[in-house]
């Protein structure tokens, strides 16, 4: 089995999570389930984001078990699948309890038919149990019914866990901050991904069918070592940009239309998530280069807010007074700026929020607004910008801006000195797409 990190790396992350426990105290974390597809076939199994964070081990049936003694040591235990000749000749290979330790560098590890057992004896007398309850992992029979038995048993001197803690507010805070060695793995993520937007702008051609170029930034990604997408990739052409979440991909790509791409590739875990919109034969329209632009400069304005002290709020702020502004100059929105950003009049063609943390899920872990206040950037944090513009196809609007949905993604890490961006090798000024896609035609 390889890690992307070392032993030392997982531990200082479980060592980690032992400090914001409450001493006396242990944590579950279970596996994710695996998915039927149909029948007897799976969906391609992910490991809950977690777990892969604090011991890397991604096969199901499993959980960490982390445990903190009074004096604030912690001990980390797994359960897992027993190694089974045959079912890892029909299914696949297995770690196995006994290889689990040194592996993953465990205190221990067990059967995954023994996980009662092994989880009653490290609750028993704990002052509280740490727990994602209604997650998808469904263990919260396990946990809950191993509580019932420890309360249930007074006289074997058997004491339940008085207190459940979410795990997931712990995770998140530390989620939230990546590692050098994270970083390097998100930098590749995205210069993978980066690549693949070129690629398909290079590739594409009126005709096409969206789930074609779909397979063509698939296929980039898994040449260069990431085999999975990191979410279903959304590829609309026309119109269908103007679905924020569209990911049927069934329709052509129609000469004088946009295509928005918005595909990311996962790199052990690691999520890339990369927005280009480009003309589908490779030119822009005199609209389509307006509204393009208008929101590029938006883009930039809102980069200007991400470095440590600012803010994800500053950043939407910024990218919203120049769409609005600019909706103004274009003749889409009638007013003065100032009360039409009052209003949210941009709100029918910008819909959605300037971006989100990027780290193992897409959406990555962390609290917006922790005790209620804004939470001011810090080194290390990674996060998405994205503004768009999604004019509706009956929009009340000029004719000629109607069905052109536009949105620019880039991935951004914190720096002390402001912000890397991380995906700036994918191309995105007007005269560089139109320059890549001509050279690619014949
Ligand atoms: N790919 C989903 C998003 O951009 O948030
Ligand atoms: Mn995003
Ligand atoms: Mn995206």
């Amino acid at each position: 089995m390889m890690l992307p990190f070392s032993l030392d790396h997982y531990r200082q992350r479980r060592a980690a999570l032992a400090q914001l426990m409450v001493a006396n105290s242990a944590a579950l974390l279970p596996a994710n389930p695996e998915q039927i597809r149909s029948r007897d076939t799976e969906f391609p199994f992910r490991q809950d984001s977690d777990l892969l964070y604090l011991c890397g081990f991604g096969e199901p049936e499993s959980a960490l078990m982390l445990v903190k003694d009074g004096d604030g040591n912690h001990q980390s235990f797994l359960l897992c699948r027993d190694k089974d000749p045959v079912a890892e000749v029909w299914q696949g290979r297995r770690l196995g309890p006994q290889a689990a330790v040194d592996a993953l560098g465990l205190d221990g590890a067990w059967s995954w038919g023994e996980r009662s057992e092994r989880l009653r004896e490290l609750l028993n007398g704990r002052a509280a149990v740490y727990y994602a309850q209604g997650h998808m992992s469904g263990c919260d029979n396990l946990l809950f019914d191993t509580l019932a038995a420890l309360r249930g048993a007074p006289k074997k001197g058997w004491r339940a866990p008085p207190v459940i803690h979410d795990s997931r507010p712990l995770l998140a805070d530390l989620r939230l901050i990546k590692s050098n060695e994270e970083l390097a793995v998100m930098a590749r993520a995205a210069a993978i991904s980066a690549e693949a937007h070129n690629r398909a702008m290079a590739v594409c051609r009126p005709g096409q069918f969206e789930y074609q170029l779909e397979a063509e930034l698939l296929h980039h990604f898994a040449g260069h070592g990431a085999r999975f997408a990191a979410y279903n990739s959304i590829v609309g052409g026309g119109v269908n940009a103007c679905i924020l979440h569209y990911t049927e991909n069934s329709e052509a790509l129609n000469d004088g239309e946009l295509v928005l791409i918005d595909a990311g590739a996962e790199l052990h875990g690691y999520a890339a998530d990369i927005t280009r919109t480009f003309p589908i034969n490779g030119r822009f329209s005199p609209a389509q280069r307006q509204l393009y632009e208008l929101v590029l400069s938006a883009q930039q304005a809102a980069m200007l807010a991400i470095r440590p002290g600012g803010t994800i709020e500053a950043a939407g702020k910024a990218a919203i007074r120049v769409l609005t502004e600019g909706l103004v100059a274009l003749g889409i929105l009638e007013g003065e700026a100032e009360a039409l950003i009052a209003g949210e009049a941009y709100k029918p063609y910008f819909m959605h929020g300037i971006g989100h943390w990027l780290g193992l899920d897409v959406h990555d872990v962390g609290d917006y607004k922790p005790g209620g206040q804004l939470r001011p950037l810090l080194p290390g944090m990674v996060l998405t910008i994205e503004p768009g513009l999604y004019i509706a196809p009956d929009a009340p609007v000029a004719e000629q801006w109607r069905g052109i949905g536009i949105r620019i993604e880039d991935n951004l890490v914190v720096t002390s000195g402001g912000h890397e961006v991380l995906t700036a090798a994918a191309v995105k000024g007007v005269a560089e797409i139109e320059a890549l896609m001509a050279a690619a035609r014949p």
